[in-house]
């Protein structure tokens, strides 16, 4: 067959392959009901056309077993469409727990991808094989939608707010990303690949290149840059919240209010300080709105999120405790333990 010709793209996740079959189910009960129906409306109107001007209707009665079949027939089609796509749709928006993150910033009009330990890409993003992926996204100017054919994810980059997708790879090779919302004039040019690698081939590109240097302590540097860390003391009580442990822990505001401290709340609390005062905190903090990027932000949320883990765990490059506030002297407080989001 043609190459350039597919009806279905590529499959190259388990959710698509889920996602096809339910999409053949719906074509073929579609294609199976129309066709019945057209046939019945051309058999009958032959088979009971007029035949002459004199001809009278007889009187019709019910066919009880043959409108209860109407009924509970397409009931229970209806019925498998439901539960089959609702359980599709469940699988396709929680990602797993132990999926890898990968941050996501769209502008007009480019991709650009960071992986935890620090590299950049454009128009790229490099995964490994058989591990799912879960992308925090956002965008800088308008909505974009991220569209990966291959693995049947298209999900809104929004400005001004995260969302999540996942996907996990199941096939090696280099599928296509698209713009998938008209987003200006190089709309069109807003593409780029995805190229899923075999898990040690995925180690090999990660330790050469751009590595640079971790997410978190990109953070962390800005962290001290930004003069964050005069307010938000960790060695002793300050005049804003201590970071430590906050990630994914419970917030009490001034409202009485409890929210969850995940990345759009930190997000928020960096660009609209005001917006959620914690409990027993003055609404002193300046907005950082213009002094940092979303790509800025996305490294101090990692920052943050670091702080959070238990220092049991510090082994992880990402569990360390910063040097920064090692030297100060700091003993963490028991962390509360780092939950995904809900989202
Ligand atoms: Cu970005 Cu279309």
């Amino acid at each position: 067959m043609n190459p350039q010709f597919q009806l279905f793209p590529e499959q190259a996740s388990a959710t698509a392959v889920h996602l096809d079959h339910l999409t053949l189910y719906l074509l073929g009960v579609a294609a199976f009901f129309s066709t019945l129906i057209f046939a019945l409306i051309f058999v009958f109107a032959v088979k009971y056309r007029r035949r002459s001007a004199h001809e009278r209707v007889g009187e019709i009665g019910h066919a009880l077993p043959l409108e209860i079949a109407w009924s509970v027939i397409p009931f229970g089609l209806m019925m498998i469409m439901f539960t089959w796509g609702a359980s599709v749709f469940f699988e396709m928006s929680r990602p797993p727990d132990d999926a890898m993150n990968i941050y996501v910033v769209g502008k007009q009009w480019m991709w650009k991808t960071q992986h935890l330990e620090g590299q950049r890409e454009i128009n790229e993003l490099h995964v490994p094989l058989g591990r799912p992926v879960r992308l925090t996204m956002t965008s800088e100017d308008v909505i974009h939608s991220f569209y990966m054919p291959a693995f049947r994810v298209k999900f809104d980059v929004v400005p001004g707010k995260y969302t999540t997708a996942w996907f996990n790879p199941t096939k090696p090779g280099k599928y296509h990303l698209f713009c998938a919302e008209y987003c200006g004039t190089l709309h069109s040019g807003m593409i780029g690949w995805i190229e899923v690698l075999e898990p040690a081939e995925y180690e090999r590109w990660l330790a050469g290149g751009n590595a640079g240097e971790s997410l978190a302590s990109s953070g962390q540097k800005l962290f001290e840059y930004l003069a964050c860390a005069n307010c938000h003391r960790t060695d002793k009580p300050g005049r804003c919240p201590n970071l430590t442990g906050l990630f994914g822990s419970k917030v009490q505001l001034t409202t009485g209010e409890t929210v969850t401290a995940d990345e759009a709340y930190v997000r928020e609390s960096i660009l609209h300080p005001g917006a959620k005062i914690v409990a027993g905190y003055q609404d002193i903090m300046p907005t950082f709105q213009g002094q940092v990027t979303e790509e800025d932000l996305l490294q101090l949320i990692e920052y943050i999120k670091s702080l959070a883990k238990q220092p049991a765990q510090g082994a992880t490059a990402l569990g360390a405790i910063p040097p920064g506030l090692a030297r100060r002297g700091t003993t963490l407080p028991p962390a509360a333990p780092a939950k995904n989001p809900k989202r």
